[in-house]
């Protein structure tokens, strides 16, 4: 059984895949299965919702280009690591230089709002503090893979990570953890900071780093930047992308940035959590705006598709979802057709997450093939 779990993890893309906690991802195997089955070598592949990455890491490791975009800069950071991380000496070397900086945060630790204060032990506040502000994850790929390993444990089971005891996946509320924590018991995990982040540097890097072929991740809305992405598509993939793999996000199921909200809080954003009232970043909750999204997405999509891609969407098995979704995919490729794949849940899914048990929780794919 050890053996298993150890040989799980002896390559570079089984440790790199793993990039990092984020919802509704898909299954690493079930990503592999759809660029093996319905592309080749040098083949591009697009997903427009591109999560933490997992179909864009699957076809650039496996001699595909991959091109995708994300809108949530947590997803993004993970997505843009993977497909290619820095040298490890450079990420190291940071990490230390961010230690020496710390020391200058320890006041600010000091004033932060109660919650951090009960997730943190003081050094490694004052270590996030100083990495919140110095590293520059959206230029930097040094500062960027830094980031990514810091995200992947800023919460989750207090013996392996940075904070008291958390979901790794999800961020509960400041109210909700505080009291859990009082009524546990439970206070911050006492670490040195540089060198537990050098020791998860270590394990994540002990295989080295996956080959990948050129390929990008944009953080913006799809519906804005597909338009642009023309130019390197038709340098990647000359007769159009083979492949449009991709899950959008779930008619009103979850809001990506509310249940990330610390994380999100280490990339710049606000101390405490709030739902974002930014239109394609909130809950889906109006089917109008829901099926404008999918429809722009695609559309814009479709220019740079070869005519003779398959369309592989991932989605909620729920009526609503699942309605509109093929409604939308009827519409914007007349050509092809449509074949409707439902599937059980297998590992944690959004709607395992948060769906309530009911029989049609799960999942269903839609297969667009030319006819
Ligand atoms: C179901 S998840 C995709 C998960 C992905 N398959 C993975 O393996 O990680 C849907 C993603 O769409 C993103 N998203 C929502 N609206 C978007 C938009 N307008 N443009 C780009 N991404 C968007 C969400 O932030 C979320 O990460």
């Amino acid at each position: 059984m050890m053996g298993d779990i150890v040989a799980q993890f002896d390559t570079p893309e089984a440790r790199w895949a793993g990039v990092g906690p984020y919802y509704a991802m898909f299954p690493a195997r079930f990503a592999d299965s759809v660029v093996e089955r319905f592309t080749e070598d040098g083949d591009t592949i697009i997903d427009p919702f591109a999560g933490r990455g997992t179909s864009l890491f699957s076809a650039a490791t496996k001699g595909r280009h991959a091109l995708g975009v994300e809108i949530n800069p947590v997803g993004w950071v993970y997505a843009a690591t993977k497909l290619c991380p820095a040298r490890r000496t450079s990420i190291e070397a940071r990490a230390e230089e961010l230690g020496e900086m710390a020391g200058r945060f320890g006041k600010s630790a000091t004033r932060m709002p109660r919650f951090y204060r009960h997730c943190f032990s003081e050094s490694v506040l004052a270590f996030l503090l100083a990495a919140r502000k110095h590293l520059d994850w959206r230029a930097s790929r040094v500062d960027r893979t830094l980031m990514a390993i810091i995200l992947i444990d800023l919460h989750g089971k207090r013996e392996l990570a940075f904070s008291n005891q958390m979901r790794q996946t999800k961020c509960m509320s400041p109210e909700y953890a505080l009291r859990w924590w009082k009524e546990h018991g439970m206070s911050p995990p006492k670490r040195e900071p540089v060198a537990f982040v050098k020791k998860k540097i270590a394990w994540r890097y002990a295989r080295g780093t996956p080959s990948t072929l050129e390929s990008r991740v944009y953080l913006a809305d799809c519906t804005h930047r597909l338009p642009g992405l023309h130019t390197v598509s038709s340098r990647l993939a000359p007769k159009g992308a083979r492949l449009l793999l991709t899950s959008p996000p779930y008619f009103g199921v979850t809001n990506y940035h509310y249940d990330q909200w610390l994380r999100l809080w280490m990339l710049g954003g606000p101390e405490l959590p709030r739902s974002s009232g930014e239109r394609h970043r909130g809950r889906f909750q109006h089917p109008e705006h829901y099926r404008e999204l999918l429809v722009s997405a695609f559309m814009e999509a479709k220019p740079l598709l070869a005519k003779d891609a398959v369309v592989y969407v991932r989605t909620d098995r729920r009526r609503m979802t699942s309605a509109i979704t093929r409604e939308v995919l009827k519409e914007v490729f007349p050509k092809h057709d449509l074949r409707r794949r439902p599937r059980p849940l297998n590992g944690l899914t959004q709607t395992r997450l948060f769906g309530n048990g009911a029989p049609d929780d799960g999942e269903v794919d839609l297969v667009l093939t030319p006819n």
